[in-house]
């Protein structure tokens, strides 16, 4: 039996691992450390709450004595843990910093220190800045120019994160990710945003004209790519984990609200975000030879998140009707 440290897995793509990690291999435990954040959520793991294969620990990656305690109890370290959203990133990056940087290298001492096996950082590719529309894809080798506040935290985990390999020799693993899509995405990303308010008939807030191209990646896709890279990746190497499934602003939220039948008249543009990355797009060759590729295309992407939060409204609506959301999207979107 092998144990996994999942960190931050009681969020969107944490939660999707675990419940993958546990589905598809027998011979795994799962420790979930999560500080729970108004982002981590312990209703997604109700199917694995009595798991005697899983077991939740409430505190931060911050916490040194903490993580020191578990870390010689797991084999393997999978660091989903951040603060993940880009505009709460504008308003403030303190907890940003705290997480995405000082976290991952409290993570990493600890694990050097107790001779973990593998340790994979889960990353983005928010951390090679903004593509013009005639440039090629990122792959790897392309340099980190983060433009946000969210993305300058997650590269400095990523290159702490590598430092770390090439002076300790940890084995290191850092994936970089499109925008995941799928069950349990809280409401404050564009998507699960954009569904919950339609079923409401309210507007849906497009920054700007709605140009920003982004790449969609069926969050299942981006569990099995981080659960390949964990056993078969080559330690000390990134991997890029996209699906080609590239759409435009506008186009994203007519197909959004077309799964729905709703009316574009709920498309309401309002002031774009400063700094807005216009472009992302990822060249997923490397892992793609190491075995991987995406099964889900735009529309099934689209279609299975639909059709997912339309049959969980208890889920989403116990989130969108608590006073920190309420609060949140008064300050974010209210007067905008
Ligand atoms: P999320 O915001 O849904 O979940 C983050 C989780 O981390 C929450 O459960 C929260 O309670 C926990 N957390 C935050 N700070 C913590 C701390 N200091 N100690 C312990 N737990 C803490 O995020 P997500 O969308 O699931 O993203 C997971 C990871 O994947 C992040 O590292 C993010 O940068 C990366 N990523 C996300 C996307 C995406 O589209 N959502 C794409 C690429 C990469
Ligand atoms: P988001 O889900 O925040 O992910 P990221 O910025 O990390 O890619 O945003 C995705 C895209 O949607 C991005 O181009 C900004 C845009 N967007 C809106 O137009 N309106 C919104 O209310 C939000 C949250 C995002």
């Amino acid at each position: 039996m092998r144990t996994i440290l999942v960190t931050g897995g009681a969020g969107f793509i944490g939660s999707n691992y675990i419940l993958y990690v546990l589905e598809q291999r027998d011979d795994v435990r799962v420790i979930n450390l999560d500080k729970l954040t108004y982002a981590g959520n312990l209703d997604n793991l109700s199917a694995v709450a009595n798991d005697p294969r899983y077991e939740f620990v409430a505190g931060d990656i911050g916490n040194r004595e903490l993580v020191d305690h578990l870390m010689p109890k797991v084999n393997a370290v999978v660091n989903f843990a951040a603060e993940s959203h880009v505009d709460r990133s504008i308003m403030g990056a303190e907890q940003f910093m705290h997480a995405n940087a000082t976290g991952v290298y409290v993570l990493l001492e600890a694990a050097r220190r107790h001779g973990v096996e593998r340790f994979l950082q889960v990353s983005t590719d928010e951390v090679y800045g903004s593509l013009a529309p005639d440039e090629a894809p990122w792959t790897e080798a392309s340099p980190l120019a983060p433009r946000n506040p969210y993305a300058v935290s997650k590269a400095a985990g990523d290159m702490m994160a590598r430092s770390f390999y090439i002076t300790h020799g940890l084995p290191v693993l850092v994936t970089r990710a499109a925008n995941n899509l799928g069950p349990y995405q809280y409401p404050e990303k564009r998507v699960p945003l954009f569904i919950t308010n339609a079923i409401d008939d309210r507007p849906l807030p497009v920054y700007g004209q709605g140009t920003a191209v982004r790449d969609h990646l069926f969050v299942t896709d981006h569990c099995e790519a981080i659960d390949l890279v964990l056993r078969c990746g080559e330690p000390g190497e990134v991997y890029n984990v996209g699906a080609d499934n590239d759409a435009g602003g506008m186009e994203l939220t007519e197909r959004i609200l077309d799964a729905l039948g709703k009316p574009r008249s709920l498309i309401q543009h309002v002031t774009d975000r400063p700094g807005h990355d216009m472009r992302y797009a990822l060249d997923i060759a490397k892992l793609r030879r190491l075995g991987w590729a995406p099964r889900h295309d735009l529309d099934a992407c689209i279609a299975k998140t639909v059709a997912w939060y339309c049959d969980h409204e208890a889920w989403w609506r116990k989130i969108k009707d608590s006073w920190g959301y309420r609060a949140y999207y008064e300050r974010q979107y209210g007067g905008r």
